[in-house]
């Protein structure tokens, strides 16, 4: 018996364009079970023209969110959660729990005293502090006290944990993982440390101390690893360089003034697998439209505006977190006429550049800005 299939086929000169007949579907129907199929039925559909992301433009309102972060201390404890978080879903990407593409993100809280246990993962993470006070990560034996807006490295297969001091006060903090893509690759392990805790084994934040000073680098120190040495980038020195680097130049047509996060020994990404950057947007500054390969989650660290991804319009304001999935159409505007706005982003575009994937294209019409849809 022949039965009915997708098809894929286009009338376009290279493309597959089979029609269907009773031979050829009886035909089908003995490769399939011999585990294997025509190309050409399905050759339209696995090789799109151009990358058609399974993700759509979210954007997750803080306030909206916050008081059910909140809600999760009183429903369960970190011991018995392992990381109490709550993830943000793409409706696309609900099968492999991505806020977009290969991507995961989330936000964690934490209570005075509390802490995680100390674990380690192949996949490589990060966490940019929301609010609160005591916060802190330890990471192979480096500990690193955190404050609003710091954004803070944990690599793959370092050991790592956290938690909030005594005399803190309640914190959120967003994790931002490439989960899905490691899933993907079917690379993933994970495993908890056997005391749980882990040993401080080097004076708390040595990590700034030895190498977030500016075009210096420190004689004696021995690093090997794939991934920054500079563990934690904090928010004053960032908006700081981001403010000076504003006064001399016009910025990027895109992303206004853009600074990347980077490796202090190679100037490259912090990590592997996931970059990252902080950008500002002058006052009443609104950007032009491109698109690139590559998944983008944005957090709002300062101010208000609205960004245009695929013609729909989402207005955000401090603490939002939206994304932009790959070649999706992208252009950002500041609300205020006073006041600067921030957007700390991270992204997989170390993937797309390392495997030569990467692709960006401006928006030609309409004077580089996106009309917007209904
Ligand atoms: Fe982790
Ligand atoms: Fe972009």
């Amino acid at each position: 018996m022949t039965k009915a299939r997708e098809n894929y086929r286009e009338d376009v000169a290279g493309r597959a364009n089979v029609e269907d007949t009773p031979e050829l579907l009886a035909y089908y129907n003995d490769l399939e079970r011999l585990d294997a199929g025509a190309l050409w039925t399905v050759a339209n559909k696995i090789e799109p023209w151009q990358p058609k992301s399974a993700s759509v433009p979210v954007l997750w309102r803080y306030r909206d969110l916050r008081d059910h972060v909140l809600r999760s201390v009183d429903l369960v404890t970190p011991e018995k959660a392992g990381r109490r978080v709550i993830y943000l879903n793409n409706p696309g990407r609900q099968d492999v729990a991505a806020a977009v593409g290969w991507l995961y993100s989330g936000l964690q809280v934490m209570h005075p005293g509390e802490t995680a246990s100390a674990h380690a993962h192949s996949a490589s993470a990060l966490r940019f502090i929301m609010e609160g006070a005591g916060a802190y990560t330890i990471v192979d034996g480096h500990k690193m006290t955190l404050g609003a807006n710091d954004f803070v490295l944990t690599p793959n297969g370092t050991w790592h944990e956290h938690g909030v001091a005594e005399d803190g006060a309640p914190c959120i903090w967003q994790d931002g993982l490439d989960i899905p893509l490691v899933n993907a690759l079917e690379a993933n392990f994970y495993a908890v440390h056997e005391d749980l805790r882990q040993v401080v084994g080097y004076p708390v934040n040595d990590s700034t101390a030895i190498w977030a000073n500016p075009g210096l680098q420190p004689v004696g120190t021995d690093w090997g690893k794939p991934y920054s040495p500079l563990l934690k980038f904090e928010w004053g020195p960032t908006y700081e360089a981001l403010q000076r680097y504003s006064r001399v130049t016009d910025g990027s047509p895109y992303d206004g003034v853009l600074m990347n996060y980077v490796n202090p020994l190679t100037g490259g990404p912090v990590m592997q697998t996931i970059g990252a950057s902080m950008q500002l947007l002058r006052p009443g500054e609104r950007t032009k439209a491109h698109r690139h390969t590559g998944s983008f989650i944005y957090q709002v660290a300062k101010g208000k505006g609205y960004s245009i991804i695929d013609g729909k319009r989402f207005d955000w304001q401090e603490r939002d977190i939206f994304c932009v999935p790959s070649w999706a159409w992208h252009e950002h505007g500041n609300a205020s006429e006073s006041e600067d706005a921030c957007l700390f982003t991270f992204n997989d575009l170390p993937v797309m550049q390392s495997l030569g994937l990467y692709r960006e294209e401006a928006f030609g019409d309409n004077d580089g800005q996106q009309p917007l849809v209904a």
